[in-house]
């Protein structure tokens, strides 16, 4: 009989289906279609002496994508979600270029104002709040705050007599994006038109609408049928109850670069202020943003070992690549392989479909196991792995301590 360990071998060297072949030619990532390659050089040697696992931030990057965000939507106001990336180097950077603030909770709050940022760049954009923050919020001097509900609309009259206040529409999209969001957020046309006319008897500003498409929506039409909703709304307010809305919030959604490729920023701008412009004209109201995940996210790269190599029987004809960095300790966005995130090894030849996991004691931490990465052959334990394009939604996810792992460190430079 043989040793375990010849049969395990012979296994190893099964060739793959030429469909596999083809499919995992796509899993190969390369530099420039990510970076700037002399960026991506400064933050592997930043990275070399490190331990791993981490983020490195490229503040040039962030700087670029905000020039590109305001070139190609001069009309509209940046509010930068906190929660994509609530570093405080990102946040002094955005300050410094004239940003605003899109925050979710007294703590973001108390960090933005800490940097020096006026209440007037902020809003209360998180639609589920308790009575005591809308209060401190307003006492911090916020009066732009988002609603989608009765009892939350009436909690803000209360505690913050005199607000603007938008109503949150439910908007559709959700399965061309990523990352969905409707569905808990926002509320139908008829109620937000509703809460609009009772924000007024309320004694508060009707100010406007918003809504989200979804985080990372690849269909830029998403945005053609929310703002037709828009515009019925502030038709209909305009001529039935004379309230004339002044402002669209358009949220997020704008793209990062992942391993399943979008339309630039540019072909998202063109398309979605011709679609301003088909609905209102030259009157168009005050428009705001939300980015996140378009700004940060290609400016971080999370660099990563991998812990252990194995196969679940001998004659498996996949690995499980098992690395450092996992589902609870910031990529928690690979829950059911919705963010897709190219992972770059210096290593390369051959490759072999790989199951892609955590390293954490919890059976759920599996990052990839339907979408099997083509990783190269030659990838062996204690080589490293740079997952690109994770600098939003990573770190501000990463679990504090479960399994006693830290959470995911994150260094700035550039
Ligand atoms: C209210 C709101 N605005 C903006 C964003 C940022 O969206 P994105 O990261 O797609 O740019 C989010 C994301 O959760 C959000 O909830």
């Amino acid at each position: 009989m043989c040793p375990p360990s010849i049969i395990f071998t012979r296994h190893i060297a099964s060739p793959a289906s030429k469909d596999n072949n083809r499919r995992m030619q796509s899993d190969i990532v390369r530099i420039e279609d990510y970076y700037n390659p002399e960026y991506f050089s400064d933050i592997k040697t930043f990275a070399d002496s490190r331990e791993t696992p981490f983020v490195v931030l490229d503040r040039r990057i962030i700087n670029e994508h905000y020039s590109e965000l305001v070139d190609n939507f001069p009309y509209a106001k940046i509010y930068y979600a906190i929660k994509a990336n609530p570093d405080v180097e990102i946040l002094s950077l955005l300050r410094d270029r004239g940003a605003c603030f899109d925050v979710a909770s007294t703590y973001e709050l108390d960090k933005v104002l800490g940097l020096g940022v006026s209440p007037d760049r902020c809003s209360y954009g998180n639609t589920i709040k308790k009575c005591k923050d809308i209060r401190y919020f307003y006492a911090k001097g916020i009066r732009l705050f988002a609603s989608d509900a009765e009892a939350d609309l009436r909690n803000i009259a209360r505690e913050a007599p005199g607000a603007k206040v938008y109503i949150r529409l439910l908007t559709e999209g959700s399965h061309t994006a990523d990352w969905p969001l409707s569905r808990k957020f926002g509320c139908q046309t008829d109620m937000a038109t509703n809460l609009l006319i009772l924000a007024k008897e309320l004694g508060l500003e009707p100010y406007g609408v918003s809504f989200h498409v979804g985080s990372q929506q690849r269909d830029i039409g998403a945005w053609d049928a929310a703002i037709d909703k828009v515009k019925a709304i502030f038709d209909w307010l305009k001529t039935e109850c004379d309230i004339q809305l002044k402002m669209i919030n358009m949220g997020g959604g704008f793209p990062a670069n992942y391993l399943t490729r979008t339309n630039d920023l540019p072909t998202y701008a063109k398309e979605i202020t011709h679609y301003l412009h088909d609905d209102f004209g030259d009157d168009m109201p005050e428009i705001i943003l939300e980015p996140g995940r378009s700004l940060c996210a290609n400016a971080g790269v999370l660099v990563s070992e991998v812990v252990l190599i194995s196969r679940k029987t001998t004659t498996s004809l996949h690995r499980w690549v098992y690395t450092d960095v996992g589902m609870f300790s910031g990529l928690i966005e690979t829950l059911g392989e919705a963010i897709k995130y190219p992972i770059y090894t210096d290593r390369s030849g051959e490759r072999e479909e790989s199951v892609i996991a955590g390293p954490s004691c919890d059976s759920a931490d599996i990052m990839y196991e339907d979408h099997k990465y083509g990783l190269p052959n030659s990838l062996e334990i204690g080589d490293r792995l740079y997952w690109f394009s994770t600098g939003a939604y990573t770190t501000s996810y990463s679990a504090i301590e479960f399994n006693g792992f830290p959470p995911l460190k994150q260094y700035v430079i550039g």
